[in-house]
C-alpha cells in the first residue's frame, strides 16, 4: 500500500497510511460533534490539545503495562499508531453517574458508585451506538467470551490508573469511553483516543455543576469556554508528568 493515502475520515480524526503497512498516521481535527453528530461545531486548538493529551495518557498506560496503539507524536496534532482492526464496541467505564446513564436509569447526576460500572455500546452510527448486554454482544459475535473478559479486565485497570493520575491533577474522572483493536498478531490493544472528547472530567476546585465541567459536556450543553477548559486539562496533565 502506498503511503500518505487517506484511509478514513471520522468525526474527530483522519487516518492516513504510512510507508509501513502496520503503522497509521492519525490527524486530530478541531471539529466537534455531539448527540450522534446532530450538533456540530469547532473547538479551536482541539486537535493539538487532544492529540497531546492522548499521547501523554497512552504513555502513562504503557508504563503500567497496558498495551496501546501509541508509537509517537511527530507533531502536536498527529499521532503515529499501530494499525488495528477496531472491535465495533465502545467500552464505557463509569465512576460517577452522568449523561445517558442518568437519562436511562433515573440515577441522579453525581451519584458516586461503590464499584466502577463497565458498559458496552455497539459502535454503529446508523443504529446510534445502542447499549449492549453481554449476551447480545456475544450473540452478535462482536468479541469472543475470552476477548470480552480481557477487555473488561483491561478497562478496569485503565480506570484505576487514570483515576489516580487525574486525582493528582485535581480532576475527577467521572467516566470515559475507550476502543480496543486487534493488531497484526491478533493481540488486543487499546486504540483510538483518550481526551476531553471521550472522558467526563470534573475540576475538583469547583463545586457548581457547570463550572466544574472540563470536557465535551461544555460543548454539548453550551456552557462556553470549551477551549479554555480543554487547555486547562492539558496544562495540568503536562505539569503532573513533569
Ligand atoms: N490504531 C487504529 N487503527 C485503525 N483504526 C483506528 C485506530 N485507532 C482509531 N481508529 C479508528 O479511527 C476512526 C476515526 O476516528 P474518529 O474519532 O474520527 O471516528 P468517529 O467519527 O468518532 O467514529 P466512527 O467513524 O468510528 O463512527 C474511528 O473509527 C476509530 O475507531
Ligand atoms: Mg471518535
Amino acid at each position: 500500500m502506498s503511503s500518505n493515502q487517506k484511509l478514513y475520515e471520522g468525526k474527530a480524526k483522519i487516518l492516513y497510511t504510512t510507508a509501513d503497512p502496520e503503522i497509521l498516521l492519525t490527524y486530530f481535527k478541531d471539529d466537534a460533534t455531539a448527540f450522534n453528530a446532530q450538533k456540530r461545531g469547532t473547538i479551536v486548538g482541539k486537535g493539538k490539545i487532544n492529540c497531546t493529551i492522548s499521547s501523554q495518557l497512552f504513555k502513562l498506560l504503557e508504563a503500567y503495562d497496558i498495551p496501546t496503539h501509541f508509537i509517537d507524536c511527530p507533531a502536536q496534532d498527529q499521532m503515529l499508531v499501530k494499525r488495528v482492526k477496531i472491535l465495533p464496541i465502545e467500552v464505557i467505564v463509569r465512576n460517577i453517574a452522568a449523561g445517558s446513564l442518568c437519562r436511562q436509569t433515573g440515577l441522579a447526576e453525581g451519584t458516586i458508585f461503590k464499584f466502577p460500572l463497565v458498559e458496552y455500546c455497539y459502535k454503529n452510527d446508523s443504529l446510534q451506538d445502542p447499549l449492549l448486554t453481554r449476551d447480545r454482544l456475544l450473540i452478535m459475535e462482536l468479541a469472543t467470551p475470552e476477548q470480552l473478559e480481557h477487555i473488561r479486565n483491561l478497562a478496569l485497570k485503565i480506570n484505576d490508573i487514570l483515576k489516580s493520575f487525574f486525582d493528582q491533577c485535581q480532576i475527577t474522572l467521572v467516566d470515559f469511553k475507550i476502543e480496543f483493536g486487534l493488531d497484526a498478531n491478533d493481540n488486543l490493544i487499546l486504540a483510538d483516543e483518550i481526551s476531553p472528547d471521550s472522558c467526563r472530567l470534573w475540576d475538583q476546585s469547583q463545586t457548581e455543576p457547570n463550572l466544574r465541567v472540563m470536557d465535551k459536556d461544555r460543548f454539548r450543553r453550551d456552557i462556553g469556554n470549551v477551549e479554555a477548559a480543554y487547555q486547562q486539562v492539558l496544562k495540568r496533565i503536562l505539569t503532573q508528568v513533569g
